[in-house]
């Protein structure tokens, strides 16, 4: 049952009048509700009429319950918590949420990628790790996932991406054969298939995975200098997924259950804790690999990692959907010290979230509860949809003589030195096996063969013998043993699927 004072009331001339709570049921206008069992009817044998304010009300809410889900990561689990700073990194940054002694609020939503809201957890998916600080210069969000990497390196392939993988547009369900189809027309996603297929793509809980940024951002510091950085939540609790055979037992048991799993821990004061981690590039150490550094595809090896801060989850929300579902994060989402990289997919990850959430929640969403910054919120925007905002004064223009606002001039954007000119071209160093292939030998025999066990099962259902002939060959590239494996476990000629390797640039 709910219980509401309207906030924005609180704050006009009204508030002086105090009422008593209602100790009963009510409408939505505060009204006594007197029956909420039996509809009015025209005597015992009539239909129910139309001046039954209460019955009306009450379907129509009803009816309105749901919004649009999001168009990827519908199935989320959220839980508030905090973070402190454990490092002193002026050096680097400017951002007030990582000086010594601050301890910032955070909200984080855990996610599968492609299944609806209502979907299983166990999917073969990415996870989301989204993480919103309500820090004291505004939020930020770090909307990450539980790799270091992407599949696709350039936004303009995202909707073809997700089309491909989501349920198909004729059955609703999901096909392999049209997102191997995508894939075998993509080699750059090697690298984030072959970590998919592992262990870590099926994690038992959300506790047991770590977090990623995936993309590089900037750092500036109070002297303008800038550093690029990538960050990192690992896991205190360690991480551990579902072994192949043991995919359709887990999902029997409960199909909730990573959100079973945090909330329980969280309940019983087992509170999940991830400590994160930076990596530090000089702006002229970018070109120093044989990859593109800002290719979403890669990581970046060979770089020293550094504790910066701790992560903990202490509270289950009480409310689902004013919560879990109302939370709009977004990689756009930055304070002053924290400025996006020219990773082509961020750039276009910056205009898509507050996009779709503009459609998914409406124009006045960041005033919701949960996206509400702690600080107060001044400026010009104005009016819409639900507006609730509180805005005051008749100043709503700027600049003016009457009622100026001062700007921060601590949070204008860096300087950044362009050269060339409009392009569309692709990056330069693709290397679309090279990581994969160091990534494969990286694993143990055990999990070298649950990887070969799980994408061969996928690789099967692919009917088009030249996609899987063309899959087969970029794990071939990215490794020969890996390669030779996989041909043995979906029964292709490994002399043809060599062959077709030989011909592939990385
Ligand atoms: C250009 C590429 C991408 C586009 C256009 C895109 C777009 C979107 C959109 C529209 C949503 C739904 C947001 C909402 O309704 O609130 C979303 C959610 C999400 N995306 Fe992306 N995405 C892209 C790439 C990525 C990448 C590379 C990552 C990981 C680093 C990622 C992680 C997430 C996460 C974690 C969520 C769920 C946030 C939540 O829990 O509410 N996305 N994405």
């Amino acid at each position: 049952m709910s219980t509401y004072t309207s906030i924005a009331l609180l704050s006009t001339s009204l508030a002086t009048v105090a009422y008593a709570q209602n100790a009963h049921l009510t409408n939505d206008n505060g009204t006594p509700v007197g029956d909420n069992q039996n509809s009015q009817t025209a005597g015992p044998e009539g239909p129910v009429l139309l001046q039954d304010s209460h019955l009306i009300e009450k379907l129509q809410r009803f009816d309105r319950e749901r919004i649009p889900e999001r168009v990827v990561h519908a199935r989320g689990t959220g839980a508030f918590g905090v973070f402190q700073p454990t490092a002193n990194i002026s050096d680097l940054t400017k951002a007030v949420v990582f000086t010594p002694g601050t301890q910032t609020p955070v909200f984080v939503r855990f996610s599968t990628v492609m299944g609806y809201r209502g979907s299983p957890e166990e999917a073969r998916d990415p996870r989301g790790f989204a993480v919103k600080f309500y820090t004291q210069q505004g939020n930020w969000d770090i909307v990450g996932i539980n790799w270091p990497i992407f599949f696709i390196r350039d936004a303009i392939k995202f909707p073809d991406f997700v089309h491909a993988n989501k349920p198909s547009a004729v059955t609703g369900v999901q096909d392999p054969n049209l997102a191997f189809d995508f894939f075998a027309h993509s080699p750059e996603a090697t690298n984030m298939l072959t970590e998919l297929y592992t262990d870590e793509g099926m994690p038992d809980s959300y506790r047991h995975m770590d977090g990623y940024g995936v993309h590089a951002f900037k750092f500036v510091n109070a002297n303008g200098q800038v550093h690029y950085v990538k960050f990192h939540w690992k896991s205190e609790q360690g991480i551990h997924g579902i072994r192949p055979q043991d995919i359709a037992a887990a999902i029997g048991k409960d199909w909730n259950l990573n959100t079973n799993d945090l909330y329980a821990a969280i309940r019983k004061g087992d509170y999940p804790k991830w400590d994160l981690y930076i990596q530090v590039l000089e702006p002229q150490d970018l070109d120093k690999f044989n990859f593109d550094a800002l290719d979403d595809t890669k990581v970046w090896t060979g770089v020293p990692e550094r504790e910066i801060g701790t992560l903990t989850l202490n509270r289950v929300p009480d409310n689902y959907f004013e919560t879990t579902e109302e939370v709009a994060f977004a990689p756009s989402r930055l304070v002053p010290g924290i400025e996006p990289s020219e990773d082509r997919m961020l750039q276009g990850r910056l205009f898509a979230y507050a996009d779709t959430q503009m459609y998914r929640l409406g124009a006045n969403y960041q005033s919701l509860p949960i996206n509400r910054p702690l600080v107060s919120v001044t400026n010009d925007n104005q009016d819409g949809k639900m507006n609730g905002g509180d805005r005051k004064g008749e100043t709503n223009y700027e600049p003016s003589g009457i009622d100026e606002v001062a700007e921060d001039p601590g949070a204008k954007a860096v300087r950044t030195t362009l050269v060339g000119t409009t392009q569309q071209q692709a990056i330069a160093k693709t290397r679309d096996f090279m990581q994969a292939g160091e990534y494969y030998r990286s694993l143990s025999a055990q999990d070298k063969a649950d990887l070969i066990l799980a994408l061969s099962t996928d690789l099967n259902r692919v009917t088009d013998e030249s996609n899987k002939y063309t899959m087969v060959s970029y794990f071939y590239k990215a490794d020969a043993d890996y390669g030779t494996r996989l041909a043995e476990a979906t029964h292709t000629d490994v002399g043809r699927v060599k062959a077709m390797a030989a011909k592939l640039v990385d």
